[in-house]
């Protein structure tokens, strides 16, 4: 691992072939372990973790939290509501009072999209080795879901051998609230990347047309793609076309707290038209999986038995993900 060159991880864009097959490799290796009965590796013995989380979670800061003393990390978490936030400290110095107790990563997730890469760059400057994960920044990235997405897949499609590659010519349908969803943004590099085609599917008002050239152009800051060829991505807007072919189907929530209008008039309309159903899976391969990186409304994205289907649904799957993704990733940005 030892070509590892992300100090922080703030975007999915950056990343090589090889970065997504470090990840994977080694969330392989760490997913193994606890089968040994060793639950605790001491590789981030005396090192300090801390989640700052400006935006609720359960998932992601769990794991991460979880992950984190996996590998013997010590874990350090902070609660907004209670924080000096309230007395107008801004979230930057929040994270600098954290960095000034000895933190060794922070872990950051905030509703606005500069918040963890302005925190890595000001680490930078001042000579900080204090390295910055994001763990979703308002609607542009989330990238150790769009990690362990790909894991779950890619294990899927050849569990003994889980490497990007094993997504080569595959069709996943992503299905939803796009506009809001940085996971589907982080899903749309790891995903194409991997050689994946990917078919967007959900209403104008949630799916703008102009998706299908999100990963054409240079990833944002770089003057070339650091993927030689990727993934085709298309927008459709009925879900049975969607839906056709597909290997693999995520289902994305309706984020309504995002959302400054009205998008969605009548959500039983919309479960009408793009609710995942078992009826509506039949035009997929044969062995269609279809995921959801939670919080799920069940019955408006997803119906409840299909989620709770355990021969179709992965949905449990990726929250166990998760945890190794993470321990990856950790280890990976405290290596060097
Ligand atoms: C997602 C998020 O916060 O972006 N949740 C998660 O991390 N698993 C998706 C969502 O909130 O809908």
């Amino acid at each position: 691992m030892s070509d590892w060159k992300h100090r922080h991880i703030i975007d999915l864009a950056t990343f090589s072939l090889k970065d997504y097959e470090s990840v994977l490799e080694l969330a392989h290796r760490f997913e193994e372990i606890p089968s040994t009965g060793k639950r605790k590796l001491p590789a981030l013995q005396g090192r300090l973790v801390t989640t700052l989380f400006f935006e609720p979670s359960t998932r992601t800061r769990s794991s991460f939290e979880l992950a984190a003393k996996n590998l013997s990390a010590d874990v350090q978490s902070f609660s907004p509501s209670s924080s000096s936030l309230n007395k107008g400290e801004t979230p930057l110095d929040t994270a600098l009072t954290y960095v000034a107790m000895g933190s060794d990563v922070l872990i950051v997730r905030h509703r606005s999209t500069t918040v963890p890469e302005q925190l890595a760059k000001a680490l930078d400057l001042t000579g900080k080795k204090t390295a910055v994960l994001n763990g979703g920044d308002g609607l542009h990235s989330h990238p150790s879901q769009g990690l362990l997405d790909l894991y779950t897949l890619a294990q899927h499609f050849q569990p003994e051998k889980p490497t990007p590659n094993a997504l080569k010519g595959r069709n996943i349908t992503i299905v939803g609230d796009i506009l809001h969803s940085r996971v589907a943004r982080s899903n749309l590099w790891a995903l194409t990347a991997s050689g994946a085609d990917v078919t967007l599917c959900g209403p104008p008002s949630l799916l703008p047309e102009e998706f299908e050239s999100f990963v054409k152009a240079p990833p944002p800051g770089q003057k070339n793609d650091p993927i030689k060829k990727r993934g085709k991505i298309k927008v459709l807007r009925n879900l049975s076309e969607g839906l056709r072919d597909a290997d693999a189907v995520m289902a994305l929530r309706l984020q309504r707290e995002r959302m400054s209008q009205n998008l969605i008039t009548d959500i039983n309309q919309y479960h009408q038209e793009f609710g995942i159903t078992h009826e509506r899976l039949k035009v997929c391969k044969k062995n269609v999986v279809v995921l959801h990186p939670g919080p799920v409304n069940r019955g408006i994205e997803i119906s409840s038995n299909l989620l709770d289907d355990n021969s179709i649904s992965l949905v449990e799957k990726q929250v166990r993900n998760g945890i190794s993704i993470r321990m990856a990733l950790l280890y990976l940005i405290t290596a060097n």
